[in-house]
Formats: structure tokens, C-alpha cells, sequence
């Protein structure tokens, strides 16, 4: 700042000559029109109103006027100063509609695009279907068991009281898995002893293992049979097996619990009928059927109303039960004294075929999500 001067000559004052400070303005003005964007503004700002711009500068000099000079110097630079400031207003506010402008139009969105390029896929009916029924039995106490899909003869077969030279051992019906003997030698046929399990009861003898009775389990997964693929048989497919092992349960409490399920999968009017059958880990054992799930029986003797589903029959075969054969119960260290059980198994691709009028079981296995979505999502 320059020193005081009394005897004042504005022309001393380089700074604040009116030529000056309107030079200084104007300078302002173009820096500020010549900001094409908010951020050069930001810096013509600092340039310009910045505590060390020239006209900030100007205006310390004021100080060192001369009493009778510093009102007319203050009042021009003051001008100058509202002036330069306003002009930043005005500019900033051009600038800001600008970009408000230009982000309209840049993240503007096309709404007639596709909402998703990456087609979400969906679940498999069989898999809700398992969930659903799995969900009758866990809402009334049960817990879902597994075991393992390379299974162990003895579960599969023995322990299931299979005799030897049971039939549904034989190559046509089980894939036997290859393996080696201890001495190094590769296993042919059925000597390895492993399978891939055949149905889903050998987790009826690993449950019954595993826990103490009483004994409350579902079990769905996934089975094999040496069977070729075609409209209605698959190599791979899907069961729910049920295993209830308590004091004193009876055949009543089977025939509760599977009226119980199709009612709560299919109808509050749904029921089942049981027709005598033998399987070798069940003494007495049945085939389990439920009234027809299209017709509810209407069909049957009635030539104006056939039904495919049932083949107006009005029944529908869902799968097997019985009462635990007490041999199974015995090979699974349990007392067949104190405890009876019951148990049913069913496969899922049926119950999905009829359910939904799935006409060929190939589209089960193919993997096309468009078979899969109209099923819609479960959760
Ligand atoms: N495991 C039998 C099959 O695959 C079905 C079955 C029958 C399961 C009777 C059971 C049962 O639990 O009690 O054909």
C-alpha cells in the first residue's frame, strides 16, 4: 500500500485512475464471458474477486487517499467492484441453466429400450415343486434329510432288506460306479458295491442311523436309473421320500399324512386311496393314489366328460408306502418292539406332469428357460 499523501494528485494513484478501474472491470467482464464452463468461472472468479485480483488490490489503495479523495476513489471502485460481482452472478447463473440443460438431454432415459439385456433366468418347477412339498412336512415338524447321490450298496439295497438277487439290482436298472479294489484291480459290473442310489429310501436308513427315534424326516433329492431318455422316462430324476418312525404310529397316521399332503398341495376336497402293492422295506405295503387333480373323479363312467389326466379313471398314481418293514428298523439299530414307523416315496417329475400337463419329460431335462419361466417364481 502506498505511504499517505496530503497533497493529493489522483494521477499519483496509478491504481485507481478511472481509466483504470474501468480497464480492471472490463478485463473481469471478459474473463467471466470467456468462462466456458462453471469451473473456468470458478477461476476467472478467484482471477478476478479474488483478495489479491486487481481490483481488491485497488481498493486497499483507497486507504492511503487523501480524506477529500477517498469518497469519489470508493464509490468508483465500489461501482466496479458491484458491477464485476453482478456480471459473475449473471454469468454463473447462464453457466449453471446451461449444464441443467445439457444433463437433461445427456442422462435423458429411453425408456423404449429393453429394461434388461441379460435375461434373468429362473428356478426349475421340479425345484419349487420339492420345496413345496418338503414345506407341507416342515410346517408340521419334520426335518428335511439328505445323503449322498453316490451311495453305498448296503443303503441303496441291503439295509432296505433287498435280497441279494433282487432284480432292481441288476445292470438294467442300477448304475453300478467303477471303482478299485485294494490291491490295485478296476472293478467290473456290480462288484464295487457303490451305486448311485436308485431312489431316495437309503436316506430312510442314514436318517434312522444318525438320529434316536422318534424320527420325523423328508427327504427330497435327486436319483438314477438306468433308463433311456424319452417323453416319459429320464435317467435322472427327482423323489420326496417320507420317513416317520414313533411309538405306536399305525397305518391310520400314514393315511392322515398323505390325505394331509394332497390337500395341502392340491385342494382342500383332495383325498387318497391306498391299494395293497409289496415292497421289500415295507410290511404292509401299498401304492398310493389321489383323486384325479383335473376332473376330481367326474370322468369316471361319464363318456361326455373324459379326462386325459386320470384316463377317466379318476384316480392318479402318486408312488408307494407302507409300514417299516421291522427288518429295516432292526438293520438300523432300532427296537421294532418299541417303535413302528411308516413311510412313502413318490417321484416329482409325475406329480410336475400331471400337475401342469407336461406332456414330455424331455423339456424337464433340456434346460430351455423358456419351458422354465411360465412356471413363474416360487419363493
Ligand atoms: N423307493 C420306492 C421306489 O423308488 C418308493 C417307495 C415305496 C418309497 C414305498 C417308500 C415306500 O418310502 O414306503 O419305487
Amino acid at each position: 500500500m502506498s505511504a499517505p499523501n496530503k497533497s493529493y494528485d489522483p494521477v499519483e494513484v496509478e491504481a485507481l485512475k478511472p481509466e483504470e478501474i474501468e480497464r480492471l472491470r472490463d478485463e473481469a467482464f471478459a474473463a467471466f464471458a470467456a468462462a466456458g464452463d462453471l469451473d473456468a468461472l470458478a477461476q476467472a472468479k478467484t482471477a478476478h474477486t479474488g483478495g489479491t485480483s486487481p481490483l481488491s488490490l485497488a481498493n486497499r489503495e483507497i486507504g492511503a487517499l487523501p480524506p477529500q479523495a477517498k469518497a469519489e476513489a470508493g464509490k468508483r471502485v465500489g461501482q466496479a467492484r458491484g458491477a464485476v460481482s453482478k456480471a459473475l452472478a449473471a454469468r454463473q447463473a447462464e453457466l449453471e441453466a446451461e449444464r441443467d440443460a445439457r444433463v437433461l438431454v445427456e442422462e435423458a432415459v429411453d425408456v423404449t429400450l429393453p429394461y434388461d439385456r441379460v435375461p434373468a433366468g429362473a428356478r426349475h418347477p421340479l425345484t419349487t415343486i420339492m420345496e413345496r412339498v418338503a414345506d407341507v412336512f416342515v410346517a408340521m415338524g419334520y426335518e428335511i434329510a439328505e445323503g449322498p447321490e453316490v451311495e453305498a450298496e448296503w443303503f441303496n439295497f441291503d439295509a432296505l432288506n433287498f435280497v441279494p438277487d433282487h432284480p432292481a439290482r441288476q445292470m438294467q436298472d442300477t448304475f453300478f460306479v467303477q471303482g478299485t479294489t485294494p490291491d490295485g484291480k478296476v472293478t467290473e459290473g456290480d462288484e464295487s458295491g457303490v451305486v448311485l442310489r436308485t431312489h431316495t429310501s437309503p436316506v430312510q436308513a442314514r436318517s434312522l442311523l444318525e438320529r434316536k427315534p422318534p424320527v420325523y424326516v423328508v427327504c427330497p433329492g435327486r436319483v438314477y436309473r438306468t433308463d433311456e431318455l424319452d417323453a416319459t422316462h429320464t435317467p435322472v430324476f427327482h423323489q420326496i421320500e417320507l420317513l416317520a418312525v414313533d411309538e405306536g404310529l399305525t397305518m391310520a397316521d400314514l393315511k392322515g399324512t398323505l390325505d394331509h399332503m394332497v390337500q395341502a398341495l392340491f385342494g382342500p376336497d383332495m383325498k387318497t386311496r391306498l391299494r395293497p402293492n409289496f415292497f421289500p422295506f415295507t410290511e404292509p405295503s401299498a401304492e398310493m393314489d389321489m383323486v384325479c387333480y383335473v376332473c376330481r373323479g367326474e370322468s369316471v363312467g361319464n363318456p361326455d366328460r373324459p379326462c386325459r389326466t386320470c384316463g377317466s379313471e379318476g384316480w392318479i398314481e402318486l408312488g408307494g408306502c407302507g409300514m417299516v418293514n421291522p427288518k429295516v428298523l432292526t438293520a438300523c439299530g432300532v427296537d421294532p418292539r418299541k417303535y413302528s414307523g411308516f413311510a412313502f416315496g413318490f417321484g416329482i417329475e409325475r406329480m410336475l406332469m400331471f400337475r401342469h400337463n407336461v406332456e414330455d419329460m424331455r423339456d424337464m431335462v433340456e434346460g430351455d428357460v423358456r419351458f422354465t419361466r411360465p412356471f413363474g417364481m416360487e419363493i
